[in-house]
């Protein structure tokens, strides 16, 4: 590998084709020394490891207009800032902007550290977020890795490790090349290149910048990053009983212990390795009704498949009846849709 070459290949191609993104300070600008606010770039990396460019620009600006600095972000109430967030998901994410936010501003005089080393010491500030930030808004060298970049290096070297074992080498080789003259340029290339370029379907070689000296370009580009086969799940199997009475439904709250120990549920069989039949399961019901089949549900636990015969029933019993189904675990929701809908 020609590092030389390879990293002016990719900065050129950056200097001439660089996105245009709201937080993006572009790099005939960078070039001149100016640099992004911290906190800006901070909240978009937060903000894109939860979703797309698009989806995320207008929640990006929203923040700023509305918490302009980290000291105000850190003086919100959690539950306006929780619902700003409100459609980007996963809460865990906000809760930790917050966290971090108030450590800043309690123990930083406000202003974000400028190396990895402090970034990383914050709450709730991860290594993809410390390098990120230290790369782009201080440009500290420092590897930046996220899907697009473990993409690029498994393709350019043809790692033939499979995610997600492979993480550390990609990391390291992403390390290896990073042009440290350059470094918040270069890792907004890397991001561009995997977002635009090496594409994780049909990568556009012959636009790439990087086609001279990339292995996976030699064969077919898109085996890479190699992955583990899927692990085949155990299946298992069991019976679910949906018994409604006028719009309620019967639930009962799980054994505390285990698999959606302590949860509200639907009454179901024990689990296991042999499919029910409708006559088994209705002899082993926790209610005497009509019951009868009304479907399937397949869901996938992280250990193992789970396959629900659902029978369902209009009748009585010794139950916490409910009309509001939001509270079941997901499962059971989709179990009680099954047998509601067998009611129409
Ligand atoms: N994806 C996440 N952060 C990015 C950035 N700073 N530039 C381009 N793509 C990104
Ligand atoms: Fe990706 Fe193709 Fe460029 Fe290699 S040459 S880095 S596979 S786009």
């Amino acid at each position: 590998m020609d590092l030389v070459a390879f990293r002016s290949a990719l900065l050129a191609w950056y200097d001439a084709e660089a996105r245009d993104l709201p937080w993006r300070v572009r790099p005939a600008a960078r070039g001149a020394g100016v640099r992004p606010d911290p906190y800006a770039v901070w909240l978009s990396e937060v903000m894109l490891q939860q979703t797309t460019v698009p989806h995320a620009a207008p929640y990006w600006q929203a923040f700023l207009q509305r918490w302009p600095t980290v000291a105000d972000l850190a003086a919100a109430e959690d539950a306006e800032v929780m619902a700003a967030w409100a459609g980007l998901g996963y809460y865990a994410r906000a809760r930790n902007l917050l966290r971090c936010a108030r450590a800043v501003a309690g123990e930083h005089g406000g202003a974000l550290p400028d190396s990895y080393d402090r970034l990383r010491a914050l709450p709730g500030l991860g290594d993809y977020t410390a390098a990120a930030v230290a790369a782009i808004a201080f440009d500290r060298p420092a590897t930046v890795v996220d899907g697009n970049v473990e993409r690029v290096i498994a393709r350019v070297f043809a790692v033939e490790a499979p995610l997600p074992a492979s993480k550390p080498e990609l990391k390291r080789l992403a390390g290896e090349v990073t042009d440290i003259t350059r470094p918040g340029d270069w890792a907004q290339a890397m991001m561009d290149l995997g977002a635009t370029i090496c594409t994780p379907r049909a990568p556009k070689c012959l636009l790439c910048p990087l086609t001279a000296h990339c292995a996976a370009r030699r064969g077919d580009p898109e085996l890479y990053p190699r992955k583990a086969p899927k692990r085949e799940r155990p299946r298992r199997y069991g019976a679910v009983y949906v018994l409604t009475r006028g719009g309620e439904t019967a639930l009962v709250r799980r054994p505390g212990h285990g698999l959606l120990g302590g949860m509200l549920g639907l009454p179901t069989t024990e689990w296991r390795d042999r499919a029910w039949s409708l006559d088994e399961a209705v002899a082993v019901a926790p209610t005497a009704a009509d019951w009868r089949q009304a479907g399937r549900v397949e869901h996938l636990f992280t250990h193992f498949a789970l396959s629900l015969l659902v029978l369902r029933a209009e009748g009585d019993a010794d139950a916490a009846w409910t009309r509001d189904l939001s509270v079941l675990p997901s499962v059971f929701l989709k179990a009680a849709r099954v047998g509601q809908g067998a009611l129409l």
